[in-house]
């Protein structure tokens, strides 16, 4: 395809998609971006020296999203990204689509709309950071795609950070996340709740410890099978004969290299953490 400002000549490289997330929630939508695209060029940018997002006001996240997508677009001229953040996409992304008219830009939309049609019962519950739970974006879907459902809304500080102390090779409490997933367990008239919308990215990372500690058996919704295939649908037909992939780069906003046991699994992800590439963009 034909990269975005650049000749024609020069558009035989593998496309390189940008995905962009707080922190490690992301990785959870590369995955899944791998599997169906692996000919594709993966850039994976974490804003760690800002995360959580969930915690900032609208106004700060909309300028933190806007100046970390203007320095890496710049730098790594990508032909399409991702924005792997629940609480970024039903905020900035309206922001972004109109900064770079050009560029492609797929977000992530809570999985409101196939939870409702999934659910038996009825009782559906969204379990997001606080910022996504806030937002009138995630209301909006509620009363479009699940005014046949009753749903809760959970709000939740704490299960972001936790995913990231995982990834990081860090013990977690079993407590602490039973105690977050409490309120999505809901029983009503003899039903109980069915289907559980993980609308953080971080959230399927999580995923043993979620369906091992759930008081019972539901439907975990995730986002990222979506995504993947919008951008396969918009990036269009990978070649035949594309080689396998080259491991993406991962690049961190504090500057910070990633530990021992993160590196290690960052190429699980087919992530290689470059000093090089890390960019030091403090949160202002
Ligand atoms: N991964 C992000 C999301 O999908 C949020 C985590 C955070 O930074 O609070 O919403």
């Amino acid at each position: 395809m034909e990269r975005f400002g650049e000749p024609a000549a020069l558009a035989e490289r593998a496309p390189r998609a940008l995905v962009f997330d707080s922190g490690l929630g992301g990785l959870s939508v590369l995955a899944e971006i791998r599997r169906l695209r692996p000919d594709v060029e993966i850039v994976y940018v974490a804003d760690d020296a800002a995360f959580p997002y969930g915690r900032l006001s609208d106004a700060a996240l909309i300028e933190r999203v806007g100046a970390v997508m203007a320095r890496v677009v710049a730098e790594q001229t990508p032909d399409i990204v991702v924005i792997a953040c629940s609480t970024a996409s039903t905020l900035a992304l309206p922001h972004l689509r109109a900064a770079y008219p050009q560029l492609p830009f797929v977000g992530t939309v809570p999985a409101i709309k196939p939870a409702a049609r999934e659910s038996r019962s009825g009782l559906v519950s969204v379990l997001a950071t606080r910022g996504t739970i806030a937002r009138d974006y995630t209301h909006a879907l509620v009363r479009d795609y699940a005014a046949d459902c009753e749903v809760t809304l959970v709000g939740s500080a704490d299960l972001a950070p936790i995913a990231e102390r995982a990834m990081r090779g860090e013990a977690v409490d079993d407590a602490g996340i039973a105690r977050e997933i409490a309120p999505c367990f809901v029983e009503k008239d003899g039903r109980r709740t069915d289907c559980v919308v993980l609308a953080c990215t971080h959230f399927p990372l999580l995923i043993d410890a979620l369906e091992r500690l759930s008081p019972w058996p539901v439907a975990f919704v995730d986002p990222a099978p979506a995504i993947a295939r919008r951008l396969d649908a918009l990036l269009g037909e990978a070649p035949r004969d594309s080689a396998p992939p080259r491991p993406g780069a991962a690049i961190f906003t504090s500057g910070a290299a990633p530990g021992r046991r993160l590196q290690k699994a960052l190429l699980r992800y087919g992530l290689t953490f470059t000093p090089s590439a890390a960019i030091s963009l403090a949160m202002a």
